[in-house]
């Protein structure tokens, strides 16, 4: 497949600065094109003097759906945080262990975290487009934030709409408000957002659960289309949603109150489902808690 024109360039540092924490900016252009894998290693993270996951080992191997899996507080959405460098932004976050974006750790001394964010996207639980903005715009709001970014971006707009299954819906008032939209559509809008900067991960949290079951089917083909391109990590409630996009499940859960968010097991979604090798893990897939 020839791998798709970038809206514009990408200064990420080399592998071998980022591996010898050599600090500022850098030349290398990221390439482009196929999906990445992400590898967490030993990551533990937490607020101030609060660990909230601690030694979280996972594969996200590229083209594929991970779901992460779990009881409300366990941390699921903190992990998230972690894989996009979002979590060190907050107030007291710390993390450490290493967050490999293939094979360069995104919390390298050198590695820009705006870059890490544009590389590794998000699409968040409620839709949170600009209300006041034009579809359109809202589309090419990341492509905007660049040098150089300002203009139109037709092709980049219509493409990303199409790839979040939006286009048909509102290729004829691309000037109306993105607030006027449905919720459903504001999601699928979001998922544009984030798709127009050609991330090479896509990171979303619960992207469904604010939305009614006809909405969540559309985002849920949008998801399973979009891994023949991206990498694609998922926190889900839904059981069912996770045994029909995922191909690999990461249970996480806290064992005991007082420990941290702790990862149980993570292997391909059949097995977690159907023949999990931790009874906590089969105890939550069957609906016993959680
Ligand atoms: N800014 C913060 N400061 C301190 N603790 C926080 C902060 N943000 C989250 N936490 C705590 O971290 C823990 C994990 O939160 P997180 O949102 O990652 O869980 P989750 O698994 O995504 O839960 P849910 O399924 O309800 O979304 C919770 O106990 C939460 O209270
Ligand atoms: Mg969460």
């Amino acid at each position: 497949m020839t791998p798709p024109e970038r809206p514009d360039v990408i200064d990420v540092p080399s592998e071998t600065e980022a591996a010898d924490g050599a600090s500022g900016s850098t030349t290398l252009t990221a390439t482009i094109g196929p999906a990445r894998r992400m590898d967490v290693i030993d990551v533990t993270a937490g607020f101030g003097g609060k660990t909230i996951i601690a030694n979280i080992g996972l594969k996200v191997e590229p083209n594929s759906v991970t779901a992460l899996i779990g009881p409300s507080g366990c941390g699921k959405s903190t992990l998230l945080r972690c894989l996009n460098a979002m979590h060190g932004t907050a107030k007291n976050a710390w993390v450490r262990g290493q967050i490999l974006l293939d094979g360069v750790d995104i919390n390298a001394g050198g590695v820009d975290p705006v870059l890490v964010r544009r590389r590794v996207g998000m699409v968040f639980q409620r839709p949170n487009p600009f209300p006041t903005m034009s579809i359109y715009d809202n589309v090419a709001a990341g492509l905007r934030l660049t040098a150089g970014g300002r203009g139109r971006h037709d092709e980049t707009v219509e493409r990303a709409l199409r790839q979040a299954d939006l286009w048909n819906e509102v290729k004829d008032r691309l000037r109306s408000m993105g607030g006027a939209l449905s919720g459903g559509q504001q999601q699928r809008l979001c998922i544009a957002r984030a798709l127009a900067v050609e991330p090479e991960v896509v990171l979303m949290d619960e992207p469904c659960s604010a939305l009614d079951p006809i909405s969540t089917s559309k985002i849920e083909e949008t998801i399973l289309s979009l891994r023949e391109r991206y990498t694609i990590v998922i926190v889900t409630h839904n059981m069912q949603q996770a045994a029909r996009v995922s191909d690999t499940t990461a249970f996480m859960t806290i064992l005991e109150a007082g420990r941290p968010g702790e990862l149980v097991e993570a292997g391909p979604t059949s097995a977690i489902f159907d023949q999990p090798t931790n009874e906590v893990t089969g105890a939550y897939v069957s609906g016993q808690f959680g």
